[in-house]
């Protein structure tokens, strides 16, 4: 064997590799998912890793972690045209896609549901990656809280459904414009006679979205927002009967949440009712799922207004935290039932062609004929617990015969090639 190298590459940091034992849970998350999202009436929607840079600053805002220090930016060689950057979220693809093609003119909402990685370069700690993964969904051209509730009531159904238990609800309206706006002065003016001592990243905050000083983790800040205006009191009655009937078909469905006054959430566009959701380790840190109606980004993005409402899953923390309460997570892989064998060229030809036969038959098989010797393809099979074995040698190739050998307790019998496939078929009961 050759002299051990220095191998020096890694995974990038804050991004992972997903291993085949592993990647059968991922699968298996999807699927539920993403049946889920259909059996509610969502259509699957795929939109570029890569977006304009400015799509996102118009839609998450500028004075967002995200925006400020969170981007990856994306040159290709031999191009200077328009800045591209991976998508860090969601939303802001679906909704551009929805305006590109028109999807005004469908019937509306248009539900679309999506699946797949984004990107953020934040410092990596538990739970928090440059590359993870969500699956979310979105409601386009629906303004009515029922469709808050259904949403909500849905991402609960489907976490149940999973297998999670301890889970928490947070949810908050921080209202339309106005009423915000009438908010943030108050809350500018409570803060003001403490600003000079506020750390620097919170004294940024109230300067550039003075909203954002709710998330802050900041001990001293957390104390000061304990007597700090709420904005629940600065609603209008419009805003206030949305949130209303918001929790009002929470409790007609049963469905448990906690109002938190301080869930604002770290990205620009949202109106009225957000929330989140906590599995048994909540933490700042480590909301399983986010979301919240957004009415104002269409139009943001230069459409016409139009109502929408939507939420994402992290699929690394949904797994991590079915890990962590010992759900059991059903195998998704399909294990090698059959492994052919064969020794000499006319039985590989032979054990070729029994091998794309019993794929056709829906029968997963594999083999290892590079390997010389059949006694390594047979210790091969063992070690992947493979059940049957079907050997063909030079004598069974020109005999027309093949051995079919169970695993398991070593029997073994000659059989006629035509009958291999029935046989096998009955052992397997296919
Ligand atoms: P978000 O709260 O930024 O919302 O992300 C949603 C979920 O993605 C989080 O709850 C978390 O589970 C996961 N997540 C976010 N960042 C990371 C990270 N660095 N590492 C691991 N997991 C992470 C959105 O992205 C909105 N687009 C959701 C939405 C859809 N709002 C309306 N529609």
């Amino acid at each position: 064997m050759d002299e051990q190298k220095d191998f020096s590459f890694q995974a990038p940091r804050g991004m992972r590799d997903v291993l085949p034992l592993v990647a059968s849970n991922w699968r298996y998350v999807e699927q539920v998912l993403a049946r889920s999202f259909q059996m509610a009436g969502f259509e699957e929607i795929r939109t570029p890793l890569v977006e304009k840079e400015d799509l996102f600053v118009r839609s998450l805002g500028e004075a967002t972690d995200i925006i400020e220090k969170e981007m990856y930016q994306i040159t290709a060689k031999g191009e200077d045209a328009e800045k591209l950057v991976l998508r860090p979220e969601g939303t802001a693809g679906v909704v551009r896609a929805y305006l590109e093609h028109g999807m005004q003119v469908k019937p509306q909402p248009v539900k679309l549901y999506y699946l797949g990685p984004m990107f953020r370069y934040d410092r990596p700690q538990a739970q928090r990656f440059r590359q993870f993964h969500q699956a979310g969904v979105e409601v386009i051209g629906d303004g009515g809280a029922t469709t808050d509730a259904e949403l909500i009531a849905l991402l609960w159904k489907i976490l149940r459904d999973l297998g999670l238990s301890n889970l928490t609800i947070q949810i908050n309206s921080i209202g339309e414009k106005t009423s915000r706006k009438k908010y943030l002065e108050k809350l500018l003016e409570y803060f003001e006679p403490y600003k000079v001592d506020l750390p620097e990243e919170d004294r940024k905050r109230l300067k550039g979205n003075p909203l954002r000083i709710l998330d802050s983790k900041s001990p001293q800040v957390q104390k000061l927002l304990e007597e700090a205006p709420q904005i629940v009191d600065y609603l209008t009655s419009e805003d206030l009967r949305h949130f209303k009937d918001v929790l009002e078909f929470l409790d007609d469905l049963e469905v448990p949440y906690d109002l938190n006054p301080f869930l604002v959430r770290g990205l620009d566009y949202y109106t009225h009712t957000v929330f989140e959701i906590f599995g048994k380790e909540a933490g700042a840190q480590s909301a399983l799922a986010g979301g919240g109606r957004y009415d104002y980004l269409m139009e943001m993005l230069g459409g016409p207004k139009t109502s929408a409402v939507g939420f994402a899953v992290g699929v690394e923390r949904l797994i991590h935290e079915m890990l962590t309460q010992e759900v059991a997570i059903p195998e998704t892989t399909l294990r090698p039932k059959v492994i052919v064998i064969s020794l000499g060229d006319a039985a590989k030809k032979l054990a070729l062609k029994m091998e794309a036969e019993l794929w056709r038959e829906g029968i997963p098989t594999t083999s290892a004929m590079g390997k010389e010797s059949i006694r390594a393809q047979l210790k091969l099979a063992n070690k992947q617990n493979i059940p049957f074995a079907l050997i063909v040698g030079q004598k069974e190739a020109l005999s027309g015969s093949v051995i079919l050998r169970d695993m398991i307790d070593g029997v073994q019998e000659t059989i006629a090639l035509k009958k291999y496939l029935d046989l096998i078929k009955k052992k397997l009961a296919v």
